[in-house]
């Protein structure tokens, strides 16, 4: 074996060094090949789409970049030994399929070693021996199948390692053994059933990891070991249908997590709930058919939340979002079974910036559904709204936002109508789908007349009196019979705390009418109930009773909204 390779080796250079002497140039002492570009002065070159099966060994020994990428390079055998002094050495994109026993030996130096998109299938022992400073290693896009226990044992100072692409399927015990300074792995793109828990023990200072795109389907009981630095855990695209109460929690510092793409059918509220400092959260693209109240329990830090393709999901709760204090955009695009929303969903998200409910099924909206007066963009198109005059108070505001588009100086006096006039919206989608004369067209077009829901004299005098008929049978009750005034309260004060019901009326200014009814009514009512009720204490003992109650499954817990 050993015989055979010398005389293939010395032809092999011998021809290197013809085709160099013949068409190189000479500079500095070392030889620079035609198709490469060397940089004597940085010590770099590059031999980058050069067509080259073999590794030039004649250029400048004290290279400290080396760029071998895109050629067709099959062995690296005695290959790197004359070029001891390298920190990057890039192999990608060749023809390799086995790296060998020990040809890195002599790369005490080396930093950088990027061996993605060959045909490599099995690492061992001897393939990274030596390289003591390797701190990236790229091997994604090749054909592993397996990697020895042992391979990586050198590798002390590695902090990024790139495996994604390939066909693994297990990781070894032990195989991070001296991975104590890993940071980064990608495992994404293979072939994983389960979350490879036993080899990532020993990654105690990891901060992300990919495991996108593989056949994950359970997330068992500590299928996390304890990794208290990880802020990045990507696992879309799998097929998770059950993630174990204890399947992250042990995932502390976990700020980024996607679970996007699975198969999940419920919300995994329980899983989620001990990832206190999560911010970012995709759960896009399951089969979740409800979202019931505090889906999203203890995740008070998070402020993006992306729910949106849950094409099963019939029915959110009025209270999902409750505990997400710190909530500032939503996504819930392409929720196509959702045809209403809960009034005052997102009622205790004070921070909340950005809403997107594009092409859901609903056909109403109401301004009370959002907080208006906070909101920086809202996102609604692709609806099947019934342009009524139920509509009127997003007629008015896509009203004033084009006046305010075309004109560019400040209108003071919409600036105070309306409370925020630098709300983005998505008007060139919002479009009627009824009722029939407003059918196909831009909600914006609609004329005033359309959109107004002013009653009638008539109608307006008979709603006066039946309001005057009830005053007085109430006057009465109260005069007649007043121990019968045992009521809560509690449900007076908050009643007497509320503004005056709005009666429709005619008024000069229609505008200021529809404006001040639509929009600054609500956000006056949110207000004041804020100022009535106690403030939300995520840990205070009544907590413990609605989540009691809740997991009792008996009857919606009793707080908040009166
Ligand atoms: C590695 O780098 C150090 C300092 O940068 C240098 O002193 C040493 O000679 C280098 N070793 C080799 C084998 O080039
Ligand atoms: C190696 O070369 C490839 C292709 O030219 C490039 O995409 C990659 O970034 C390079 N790797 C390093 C470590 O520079
Ligand atoms: C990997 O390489 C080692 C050593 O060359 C060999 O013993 C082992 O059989 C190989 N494994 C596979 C799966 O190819
Ligand atoms: C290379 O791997 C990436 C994942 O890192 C994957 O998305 C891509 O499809 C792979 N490319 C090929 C040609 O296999
Ligand atoms: C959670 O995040 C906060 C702020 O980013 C940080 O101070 C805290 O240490 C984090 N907690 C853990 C357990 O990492
Ligand atoms: C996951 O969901 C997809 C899409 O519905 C389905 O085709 C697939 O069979 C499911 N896989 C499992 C393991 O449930
Ligand atoms: C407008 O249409 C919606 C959806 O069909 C309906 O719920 C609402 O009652 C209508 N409003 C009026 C004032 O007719
Ligand atoms: C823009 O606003 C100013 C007053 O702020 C007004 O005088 C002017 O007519 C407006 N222009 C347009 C095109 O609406």
């Amino acid at each position: 074996m050993e015989y055979e390779k010398i005389p293939f080796l010395c032809g092999r250079t011998l021809l290197i060094i013809l085709v160099l002497a013949m068409t190189g140039s000479k500079s500095n002492g070392a030889i620079c090949p035609a198709a490469c570009r060397c940089e004597n002065d940085v010590l770099r070159t590059s031999c980058a789409s050069a067509s080259l099966e073999f590794v030039p060994i004649q250029l400048n020994p004290e290279l400290h970049e080396l760029d071998l990428s895109r050629n067709k390079i099959v062995h690296i055998h005695f290959s790197f030994p004359f070029y001891e002094e390298l920190i990057v050495l890039n192999l990608s994109h060749n023809k390799i399929k086995t790296l060998g026993n020990s040809n890195f030996l002599s790369q005490k130096n080396l930093t950088h070693l990027d061996l993605q998109y060959n045909q490599i299938e099995n690492l061992t022992k001897e393939s990274f021996k030596g390289l003591k400073a390797l701190s990236h290693l790229d091997v994604s896009n090749n054909s592993l199948e397996v990697i020895q226990e042992t391979t990586f044992r050198d590798l002390h100072s590695l902090v990024v390692l790139r495996l994604a692409g390939n066909k693994l399927v297990h990781l070894e015990a032990g195989l991070f053994r001296s991975g104590k300074n890993l940071k980064e792995i990608y495992l994404n793109d293979n072939q994983f059933l389960e979350i490879p828990t036993e080899a990532l023990a020993d990654t105690v200072r990891l901060r992300y990891l990919s495991l996108s795109r593989n056949y994950i389907r359970y997330i068992e009981d500590g299928a996390m070991p304890n990794l208290p630095e990880l802020h990045t855990l990507l696992l879309n695209y799998n097929i998770v249908t059950e993630i174990h109460s204890d399947g992250l929690s042990t995932l502390i510092s976990l700020m980024y997590l996607d679970l996007s793409n699975n198969n999940l059918t419920v919300m995994p509220t329980e899983s989620l709930a001990k990832l206190s400092n999560l911010t970012t959260l995709t759960l896009s693209g399951n089969f979740i058919t409800v979202l019931q109240p505090i889906s999203f329990r203890g995740l008070f830090n998070l402020k993006i939340l992306k729910i949106n393709r849950l094409m099963t999901l019939k029915q959110i709760d009025v209270r999902t979002f409750v505990d997400n204090i710190n909530l500032e955009k939503i996504n819930m695009d392409y929720n196509l079974g959702i045809i209403k929303l809960p009034t005052r969903l997102f009622h205790g998200n004070s921070k909340l910036t950005y809403v997107s409910v594009r092409f859901n099924g609903l056909q109403n909206l109401e301004a009370i559904h959002f907080p208006l007066d906070q909101l920086h963009e809202l996102r609604l198109g692709g609806n099947p709204l019934q342009c009524n005059c139920s509509l009127g108070w997003l007629w008015q505001l896509i009203q004033s936002y084009k006046t305010k588009s075309i004109n560019t100086s400040t209108n003071t006096k919409s600036e105070k109508l309306i409370p925020n006039i630098d709300l983005i919206l998505d008007e060139h989608d919002i479009i009627c789908e009824g009722p029939e004369d407003l059918h196909g067209k831009h909600l914006s077009s609609a004329t005033k007349h359309q959109m107004d829901c002013s009653v009638g004299w008539l109608a307006a005098i008979s709603v006066t009196i039946t309001v005057i008929f009830i005053l007085v049978v109430i006057g009465g009750v109260v005069y007649w019979a007043p121990k019968r005034r045992t009521k809560s309260s509690r449900e007076e004060k908050l009643r007497s705390s509320l503004p005056e019901p709005n009666i429709p009326r005619k008024s000069d200014s229609y505008e200021a009418a529809q404006i001040e009814k639509y929009i600054l009514q609500p956000s006056m009512m949110i207000h004041n109930e804020y100022r009535t009720l106690t403030p939300w204490d995520p840990y205070g003992p009544s907590v413990v009773n609605i989540y009691e109650q809740i997991n009792d499954n008996r009857e919606r817990p009793h707080i908040v909204y009166v």
